[in-house]
């Protein structure tokens, strides 16, 4: 599926192989490993695809390598999800000029030169912090609460917006945030940076953690301060992956939002018009759902990831 013509033509896949090169954020969270293991089950060789990954464990500048490489080796179409949403535009330019499209997964880009890529598909991550935030001012407002956010990656996509999100939805509220801290959506930063807040706050009485990674990291600081969390402290996450709506089911996380990892179809469906010289949406979003004790239970023995 390499290119065989000259540079700057589109790069139809010639002998019927699409060869995609695709940058993975790295492998974070359990929702990063779900999201991983869609594109790799979806772009298989039955499925007409070559398809040539790379971790760039959490840093721009090995996904700038990476997607440098894939220009090199030619491939018919490269396909990212962006680790933080600024500093993309002369790599992307690089691939324009190569004539090899690129497609956004998962987190956008803030460029304002939009044909630098052809699609994005993911989540709306805006809605989702304001519907997180919303569930709390329902359940919550009145109480006086003292929250306390884990922030997700610094720069990243859905670290801005689930912030903005979550703020414009709680504004009307009594509800304060009182600390606000990144915890990289790891389960042992998550942790970490919760054991500080404890430390230097008597009185939390809500989390919002920007995944369910590091809000089950919370969860064992909190259990470890001798306090029982969803309970003593509420806590709020993003993501809805396995291990999150088993807490949630739990009684330890109190609420969820989901953020769906299964983006492998919708990219290999892209790919595959981009390729054909179809017209594709500029934007494509994927729906999320949310879930609360009762309605954690009875999704979990059908969840997918
Ligand atoms: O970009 C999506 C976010 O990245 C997920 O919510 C988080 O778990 C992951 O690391």
């Amino acid at each position: 599926g390499t290119q065989t013509g000259g540079g700057g033509e589109t790069n139809a896949a010639d002998d019927g192989v699409i060869t995609l090169g695709f940058s993975q954020v790295g492998a974070e969270s359990g929702w990063r490993a779900a999201n991983t293991k869609s594109i790799q089950d979806t772009l298989t060789a039955e499925n007409g695809f070559d398809l040539k990954f790379s971790d760039a464990q959490q840093k721009q500048e090995n996904q700038i390598q990476a997607i440098r490489s894939y220009i090199a080796q030619q491939v018919d179409v490269i396909a990212f999800s962006p680790v933080v949403e600024t500093g993309w535009d002369a790599v992307l330019q690089e691939a324009k000029d190569a004539g090899i499209p690129v497609i956004l997964t998962d987190r956008a880009v803030d460029s304002s030169d939009e044909t630098l890529y052809e699609s994005f598909i993911g989540s709306d991550f805006v809605l989702e912090g304001e519907m997180a935030g919303q569930w709390a001012a329902e359940q919550y407002d009145g109480e006086g609460y003292q929250a306390v956010e884990l922030q997700g990656t610094t720069g990243a996509a859905p670290a801005i917006d689930r912030k903005d999100g979550f703020e414009s939805a709680i504004a009307g509220s009594d509800i304060e945030i009182i600390d606000s801290q990144t915890g990289n959506f790891t389960r042992a930063e998550g942790k970490t940076v919760m054991e500080g807040f404890l430390n230097a706050h008597d009185d939390i009485d809500l989390v919002f953690a920007h995944n369910d990674d590091m809000g089950l990291g919370a969860i064992e600081a909190i259990e470890a301060a001798g306090m029982t969390p969803g309970e003593d402290i509420k806590i709020i996450t993003i993501d809805a992956v396995k291990d999150g709506m088993q807490a949630l089911a739990d009684g330890k996380i109190n609420y969820i939002v989901e953020c769906n990892p299964l983006l492998g179809p919708d990219l290999a469906d892209i790919t595959k018009k981009v390729l054909a010289g179809e017209e594709v949406e500029k934007r494509i979003v994927v729906k999320d759902e949310a879930f609360d004790q009762a309605a954690a239970k009875e999704a979990l023995p059908t969840r997918e990831y």
